[in-house]
C-alpha cells in the first residue's frame, strides 16, 4: 500500500472522472455532516423537527439538514443526475446530463444521536438509465448487480468512509487537523468465520422459528465452534456493519413472522451493506437470495437482511430451512 495515500490520491488510479465527481462531492458534503453531529449539543439541533417522513418515522433535525446538504453538494458535482432518499417520497431530477444516480440513506440511525451512538450516511451509486433530462423511478429500479461504487460516512469515535468501487473495500479516515481522508484501513476484509451476533433480540418473539433456533445456537455452551458467540447490537446499521467488516461476526434484521419484508430498506440500506460485504469476502442474503439479486419494484422498499462472515449467513441460513 503507497504510504500517506489520501482519498483524492486513491480516486487517481480511478479513470472514471464522473464517478470522482460524485465520490468527492459527497465526502465533501459529509465532513459538514460530521461536524453538525459533533456540535449538535452547542448548536440545538438535537432532537425532532415535529415531521413525519414517508416512512411513517419521525424526522430528527439533523436527518432533515443532512439531506439538504447532501442535495446542495451532489447538484454541485454536475455529475449526479438523481437522488433517492429516505428523506424524500419521491426521486429528485439534480443534472439533467450527470451520468449517475444515487441512494441515500442521509443519516442512518439518527435516534442515536441523542446519545452520542455512532450514526452514517449509507450511499448507493448506479448509471442512470434514462438518457439525459430529468430521472424517474425506472432509474432507480436497478439490482444491487448494478451498483458502480457503495459505501458509507460513520460519524463515530472518528469519521470513516468505508468506500467500495468494485476493487474491494478501503476505509479513509478524516484527518481533523488537515480535513483531508486519509487510506486508514486498505482492502478490509470480512472473518470467514464469525463469533459475533447482532440483532434487536427484544424482537425475538416476533420472528420465524428458523431465527430463533439459529439465536439460541449462537448461545449454546460448544467450545468446539468458541460458542457461546458475543452478541452485540447498536441499533444504528453503519455502526452494526462496521463492527461486522472489521470483526466478523452477522448482523441480522428479519422480516416479522410469516412476514415477507423486515424494516431495512433495500435501495439505500441493503444494496450498499450488502455490495461491500460480498467486496470483503462476506454475504448479504434476504434469508434465501442474494440481496444484489434482489429486483426492486417500489423506491422505499423493504427487505430482510442476513449480513456479514460466510460461515455464519450460512450457517442461519441452514436453521431457516428448517
Ligand atoms: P434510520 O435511522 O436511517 O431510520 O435507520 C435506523 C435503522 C438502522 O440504522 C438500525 O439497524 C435499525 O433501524 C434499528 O432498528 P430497531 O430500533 O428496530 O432495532
Ligand atoms: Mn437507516
Ligand atoms: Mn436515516
Amino acid at each position: 500500500m503507497a504510504k500517506g495515500v489520501l482519498l483524492t490520491d486513491f480516486l487517481e488510479s480511478n479513470s472514471d472522472i464522473e464517478l470522482n465527481k460524485v465520490l468527492l462531492s459527497l465526502a465533501e458534503g459529509c465532513k459538514i455532516i460530521g461536524r453538525l453531529i459533533n456540535n449538535a449539543g452547542i448548536t440545538n439541533i438535537l432532537g425532532v423537527t415535529g415531521e413525519t417522513n414517508v416512512q411513517g418515522e419521525t424526522v430528527q433535525k439533523l436527518d432533515d439538514l443532512s439531506n439538504k446538504i447532501l442535495m446542495d453538494y451532489l447538484l454541485a458535482s454536475e455529475a449526479t443526475a438523481g437522488y433517492l432518499s429516505e428523506e424524500n417520497e419521491g426521486v429528485v431530477t439534480l443534472n439533467e446530463n450527470g451520468k449517475y444516480i444515487i441512494s441515500v440513506d442521509p443519516l442512518d440511525g439518527s435516534g442515536n444521536i441523542d446519545i452520542c451512538a455512532p450514526v452514517g450516511t449509507i450511499f448507493n451509486i448506479v448509471e442512470r438509465l434514462s438518457p439525459v433530462g430529468p430521472v424517474n423511478d425506472a432509474d432507480f429500479f436497478q439490482t444491487g448487480n448494478k451498483t458502480i461504487a457503495a459505501g458509507y460516512f460513520i460519524y463515530g469515535s472518528s469519521t470513516i468512509l468505508i468506500l467500495s468501487t468494485g476493487n474491494g473495500v478501503n476505509g479513509f479516515t478524516l484527518n481533523t487537523e488537515n480535513h483531508q481522508y486519509f487510506l486508514s484501513h486498505p482492502a478490509i476484509k470480512i472473518a470467514e468465520r464469525g463469533k459475533i451476533y447482532s440483532l434487536n433480540q427484544g424482537n425475538i418473539g416476533k420472528f420465524d422459528d428458523g431465527v430463533k433456533n439459529f439465536v439460541s445456537y449462537c448461545s449454546e455452551n460448544d467450545k468446539a465452534t468458541s460458542r457461546p458467540y458475543s452478541l452485540r447490537y447498536i441499533g444504528s446499521m453503519v455502526g452494526d456493519i462496521q463492527r461486522t467488516l472489521i470483526k466478523g461476526g452477522i448482523f441480522i434484521y428479519p422480516a416479522n413472522k410469516g412476514g415477507l419484508k423486515g424494516k431495512l430498506r433495500l435501495l439505500y440500506e441493503c444494496i450498499p451493506m450488502s455490495y461491500l460485504a460480498e467486496q470483503a469476502g462476506g454475504k448479504g442474503t434476504d434469508g434465501t437470495q442474494r440481496i444484489l439479486d434482489i429486483q426492486p419494484t417500489e423506491l422505499h422498499e423493504r427487505t430482510a437482511i442476513f449480513i456479514g462472515s460466510k460461515d455464519l449467513v450460512d450457517k442461519a441460513h441452514e436453521f431457516l430451512k428448517g
